[in-house]
């Protein structure tokens, strides 16, 4: 046998692959966000529609602006001629996960994908910013989000490690991003990953009456 051959899976494999999302992602990409705003107790705040998402998205080149990554999940293996396979500006990151069991997810039915069989298990949001001290672009992820039957497999470290190696290729010189104080479980998954807190930095925003105050100011 040829040593250097990967060992056949077994038990209940499980097929995982990261793309690029298309507009047909929209109605999945949306109850993922409406999930992790459950999860991070901001459902209250979380206004975003289908339509939101539409007429933002997919609007610039990927990696340009505004970019998701779609982990998906499937028990057979991804069609070889599925259309994401062509994809000129990605190339999908293909993984086989050996599960003791086949993983029980209660949303299947609304998170099918467009191939067959396959399930949408998570998301990744990301885009461009310059941080100006480096004189390097960077990208900054707004989110990450592994569905709750899928978390603790190695799927958040595979979204986030292909973000970060879509920075390396591009050269840019970091991945940035935000977590809420309390969520210790993301915190020490971005620890593991190498990830450093900047514990010197608060975050501020300008938002509803305060943005519009400034609307006629110079
Ligand atoms: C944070 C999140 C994306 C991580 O994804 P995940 O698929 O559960 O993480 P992984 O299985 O890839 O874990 C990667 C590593 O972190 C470790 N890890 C994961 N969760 C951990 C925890 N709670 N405590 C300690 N280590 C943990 C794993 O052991 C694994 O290490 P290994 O590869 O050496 O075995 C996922 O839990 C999630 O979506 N949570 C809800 C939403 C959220 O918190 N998003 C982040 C907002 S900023």
């Amino acid at each position: 046998m040829d040593a250097a051959a990967p060992s056949p899976p077994t038990g209940s494999p499980l097929f995982s692959r990261i793309r690029l999302a298309a507009p047909s992602d929209v109605p999945h990409i949306h109850k993922l966000i409406h999930q992790m705003a459950v999860f991070e107790n901001l459902s209250h705040v979380c206004s975003t529609t289908e339509s939101d998402l539409s007429a933002n998205l997919f609007t610039s080149p990927p990696f340009q602006s505004f970019t998701i990554f779609i982990l998906e999940v499937s028990p057979k293996p991804f069609p070889e001629n599925s259309p994401h396979n062509s994809n000129p500006n990605y190339i999908p990151v293909v993984r086989i996960l050996n599960s003791e069991h086949p993983v029980d997810d209660p949303d299947e039915e609304i998170f099918k994908s467009e191939d067959e069989n396959v399930v949408v298990a998570g998301f990744a949001l990301f885009f461009p910013n310059f941080p100006a001290y480096t004189g390097k672009p960077g990208l900054y992820m707004e989110a990450i989000f592994v569905r709750k039957c899928y978390r603790k497999k190695g799927f958040g470290k595979m979204l986030l490690s292909a973000v970060a190696k879509q920075a390396v290729k591009m050269n840019y010189c970091e991945v940035f991003w935000v977590v809420l104080n309390w969520n210790g479980n993301a915190i020490r998954f971005y620890e593991d990953m190498g990830a450093q807190i900047l514990p010197e930095r608060i975050i501020y925003r300008l938002t509803g009456d305060a943005l519009q105050l400034h609307e006629n100011d110079n």
